[in-house]
Parts: C-alpha cells; structure tokens; sequence
C-alpha cells in the first residue's frame, strides 16, 4: 500500500499559460499538494503567477535552477526570496562560491524558504556525463555535489530515487530529497533515472515531483483523487 504525507507530491506545472496551469491547479487542494512553477510557465507569465497561485493557498517551488557567476546568482535570488517562494533552487555545478551566494542570499531573506542544489538532471546518465568530459558515474557526481550543497549550508538537493537512500546516509535524514523523475503510467520521454511512486516512498524521498503523471493523465482529476487517497 502506497503512504503519501500531506504536501509530499510537488506537481510539477509545465504549462505555458496560468490558464492551462489551472486546468490542474482546479482540481488540487493546497492542503494536500504543493505547486512547481518552472522555466516555462515563469518565461510565459513572469512573478506576477506566484501571487496568484499564493493567493489560492498554494506553497509554490520556483524551479529556475539558477546557474551562473556568484554576484548574479545572489542578486537573482534576493529577487525571488523577497517573492516569498516556499522553495527554490540553483545548479551545483556553479561551484563552492556560486552555492556560497545563493545561501548568502538565503540569509539576507526575512522570509521563510528552502534553497535546494540540483545535482545531476534527472534526464541524464553516465554516458551523457562522458559526452561534456566528465568521467564520475552519476552516482558518485551526486554524492560529491551534494556534499558542497551539505557544507554551504543549503537544506538539501534535487536527485533522483536511486541516489536518496546514500544522501540520507551520508548526510542526515534532515537532509532533504526532492525527486523528479517519477513514472506511474506514462513513459519516459527524455527522463533516463527514472523511478516508481513505491520506490520513491520505499527509498524515503522528502518531497515527489510529478509533471506529466499528472498533465498529460487521460483523467487527470482521476490520477489527483487516487495520489489523494494515498494520502494519510
Ligand atoms: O514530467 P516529469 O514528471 O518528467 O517532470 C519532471 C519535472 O521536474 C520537470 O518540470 C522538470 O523540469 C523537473 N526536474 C527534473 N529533473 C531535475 C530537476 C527538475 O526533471 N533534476
């Protein structure tokens, strides 16, 4: 039997208006889910989204994955604090400096929220890593970003199901997990670390992302009631 905790499963709005976005956010309780807005619904519609998914009730991850020199990734990222995200990220191939300034950042922030490092993309295996000259697995690329993200302080990183068990290992359970990468019914598509709800929650991820389980689900306020009735 599948256990999901209130809040536990991110969707993932990959949409290119607020229009189509609430073709899905109609049907979710914000006590029950929280909302990823990422690169393509934010170049659609900009900031001014965030407020309205607020002022619906929703804790919003604002998935940008900044990645870029250390004074523009802190100025970015006092932009999007001051827009009271309850969580938000930057790419761990930035470096020690460039993490260092999005916790800086984080920091300087009156508000509340999460700064999270993506490691290695979910779409991307070992062979993927050879052709941009990196000879690691992805596995061990995981663990060694994970420990810059561990020692700036951040509050855990995106990986897939398959790295969570050694992060919490190596780390603490109070380092968080946010894994995208999950399939239920659909295929992979350009996804390659790929796992099931059951593994995910085996393996004890903090936080599911679901993007096209959900969107492209034939019914998809069926797929919202049967993750609702895992839901404990
Ligand atoms: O549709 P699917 O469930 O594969 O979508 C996964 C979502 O998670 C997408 O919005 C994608 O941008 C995001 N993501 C990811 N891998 C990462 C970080 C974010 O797939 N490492």
């Amino acid at each position: 039997m599948i256990h999901l905790r209130s809040k536990q499963v991110i969707v993932a709005l990959d949409f290119d208006s607020y229009d189509q976005a609430m073709s899905v956010c109609n049907n979710l309780d914000p006590e029950k889910f929280r909302l990823k807005v990422g690169k393509q619904l934010y170049s659609a519609e900009g900031p001014k989204i965030l407020d309205r998914f607020h002022q619906l009730g929703f804790e919003v991850f604002l998935d940008l994955k900044f990645h870029d020199i250390p004074n523009t990734v802190y100025k970015a990222l006092k932009n999007v604090f001051a827009l009271g995200v309850w969580m938000t990220n930057i790419h761990l191939l930035g470096g020690t400096e460039m993490i260092q300034a999005a916790k800086e950042a984080q920091l300087a922030s009156d508000k509340e929220n999460l700064l999270i490092g993506v490691t290695v993309l979910t779409s991307l295996k070992d062979s993927h890593l050879k052709e941009i000259g990196i000879t690691k697995d992805t596995n061990s690329l995981v663990s060694e970003l994970s420990l810059l993200a561990k020692k700036a302080s951040l509050d855990g990183v995106v990986c897939s199901v398959h790295e969570v068990r050694k992060l919490k290992k190596n780390f603490g359970l109070d380092f968080l997990t946010v894994t995208p990468g999950i399939r239920i019914q659909q295929e992979k598509g350009d996804q390659t670390r790929v796992a099931s709800l059951e593994m995910a929650i085996e393996e004890n991820t903090d936080y599911i992302v679901l993007g096209r389980e959900i969107s492209q689900a034939e019914n998809i306020s069926k797929m919202i009631n049967k993750l609702e009735s895992y839901i404990i």
